[in-house]
C-alpha cells in the first residue's frame, strides 16, 4: 500500500485498536435541513473533537467546518436525487478529485444502490473513482445504501458490500442487521456501521457494541448523536464502547451521567442570564412624533393579481406524511408480477463441500486488535 492511502486510512482507522468513530453529518444532500441538522455549524463544533472523522458534503465543509480543525474529513462526492425526486438511487459523482484534495480530504465517500434502477451507473462509478482515487493515494468508503424496496438482510448485505469491496473500495460503510457477522466475514475490507434513524439511546449504544462484536471496525453514525437531547453525551459513550471496549451498561451510564450534567450546566445557564432589560429606563418612542410616511404600495398595482396561482392545481406531496412524501405512494410495484426469480433456483451452495472446513483459522484482518468487548449485561 502507498505511503500516502496508508497514511489517509490511518487517520480513520485508528491503528492503536483497528477502530474507527465517524460522525455522519452529511444528511443534507438528499434530504436538505434534516431535522436538528439544520445548522449544520451549531452542530458539529462541539463535536469535532470527539469523533475520529467527520463524513460530510464539500459545501458544509467549506462553509461550517473551521479549516485549523485537524479531524479528518471523509468527503461526499456522490448525489444528484433528492428525497422527493423521482428515484433517489440515481446518484452520479458531483465533486472533482481536484477539488477533494483542496479540501484536503482524507477518503471520498459515494453511495452504491445494488438492486436498484441504477445499481449498474453508482457500481460503475464506485470503480471509477477508486481508480481515479488511487491516482493520489486517496481512500475511498463505499456506502451500500438501502431504499424502501432493497432488503436489509444479512444475504442483501453481504450482495452489498461484497460488490464495493471488488470494486476496490478500502472500507464498505453499510447497516447492522441479524447474523451481522456473515456480512463481516465475506467482506474483505473493513465494515463501518451506520446508525440509522433516531431511536432511544440505550438502543444505539447496543447497536454499536453489537456492530463491533460481530467484527464491524467502527461505526458512522449521525442521527443517533446529533438528534439526541445530549449530543455530546451520547458520542462520549459512543466513544466508550468503539475505543474504551465498554460494554452497554457502561456506556449508557456514561451517557445518563453527562446528559444529566449537560442538562444542569442548561439550567444555570439560563437562570444566571440577567434579564438585560429589566432595569433599563424605557426608550421613548422614537417614532412618535414622526409625519406618518405616505404608504409607497398604496397606488401600485398588484402585481400577483391576474397571475393563475401556479400552484393552485397541483397536488400537496405532503398532505399525507409526517415530514417525507410518500414517493411509492401511487407508483406500482415494480416487483408485483416479477417472478421471484430465486424461487426454484437450486441453492448453489448447499451441497458444496466446506472449503474451509480443514483450513486451519485465519486470523480476521478486520477484527480488533484489542481484546473484544464483554458482552452486555442481560
Ligand atoms: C446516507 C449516509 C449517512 O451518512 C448515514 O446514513 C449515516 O447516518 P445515520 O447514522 O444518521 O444513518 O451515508 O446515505
Amino acid at each position: 500500500m502507498d505511503w500516502g492511502l496508508e497514511n489517509r486510512l490511518s487517520r480513520i482507522i485508528k491503528p492503536q485498536d483497528n477502530r474507527a468513530l465517524m460522525l455522519a453529518v452529511d444528511h443534507g444532500y438528499f434530504l436538505g435541513p434534516t431535522e436538528k441538522l439544520e445548522n449544520p455549524k451549531k452542530v458539529i463544533g462541539p463535536l469535532l473533537k470527539h469523533c475520529d472523522s467527520l463524513m460530510l458534503t464539500r459545501g458544509v465543509q467549506r462553509s461550517s467546518v473551521s479549516a485549523t480543525t485537524e479531524t479528518p474529513m471523509v468527503l461526499r462526492v456522490s448525489g444528484g436525487s433528492s428525497i422527493i425526486g423521482d428515484d433517489l438511487s440515481q446518484e452520479d459523482i458531483t465533486v472533482s478529485i481536484e477539488d477533494a484534495i483542496r479540501l484536503n480530504a482524507s477518503a471520498l465517500a459515494m453511495s452504491i444502490f445494488v438492486g436498484s434502477k441504477y445499481e449498474y451507473q453508482t457500481v460503475v462509478n464506485l470503480g471509477k473513482l477508486v481508480s481515479e482515487a488511487a491516482k493520489y493515494g486517496l481512500p475511498v468508503l463505499a456506502v451500500t445504501a438501502v431504499g424502501k424496496e432493497l432488503g436489509k438482510d444479512a444475504r442483501y448485505l453481504s450482495l452489498a458490500c461484497r460488490m464495493a469491496a471488488e470494486q476496490g473500495a478500502h472500507i464498505v460503510k453499510t447497516y447492522y442487521c441479524e447474523n451481522f457477522e456473515k456480512v463481516v466475514q465475506s467482506c474483505p475490507v473493513p465494515i463501518i456501521v451506520a446508525g440509522g434513524k433516531k431511536i432511544p439511546e440505550r438502543d444505539a449504544l447496543q447497536l454499536t457494541y453489537n456492530s463491533i462484536k460481530a467484527g464491524a471496525v467502527g461505526v458512522d453514525i449521525g442521527r443517533n448523536v446529533w438528534q439526541s437531547e445530549h449530543p455530546v453525551a451520547m458520542i462520549k459513550a459512543v466513544r466508550a464502547i468503539v475505543h474504551g471496549n465498554s460494554n452497554v451498561d457502561k456506556a449508557f451510564k456514561l451517557y445518563q451521567k453527562l446528559a444529566s450534567e449537560d442538562s444542569k450546566n442548561t439550567q444555570k445557564s439560563k437562570g444566571n442570564k440577567p434579564n438585560q432589560n429589566k432595569n433599563k429606563p424605557n426608550k421613548p418612542n422614537q417614532n412618535k412624533n414622526k409625519p406618518n410616511k405616505p404608504n409607497q404600495n398604496k397606488n401600485k398595482p398588484n402585481q400577483n393579481k391576474n397571475k393563475p396561482n401556479q400552484n393552485k392545481n397541483k397536488p400537496n406531496q405532503n398532505k399525507n406524511k409526517s415530514n417525507k412524501p410518500n414517493q411509492n405512494k401511487n407508483k406500482p410495484n415494480q416487483n408485483k408480477n416479477k417472478p421471484n426469480q430465486n424461487k426454484n433456483k437450486p441453492n448453489q451452495n448447499k451441497n458444496k463441500p466446506n472449503q474451509n472446513k480443514n483450513k486451519p483459522n485465519k486470523p480476521n484482518q478486520n477484527k480488533p486488535n484489542t481484546p473484544k468487548p464483554t458482552p452486555a449485561k442481560k
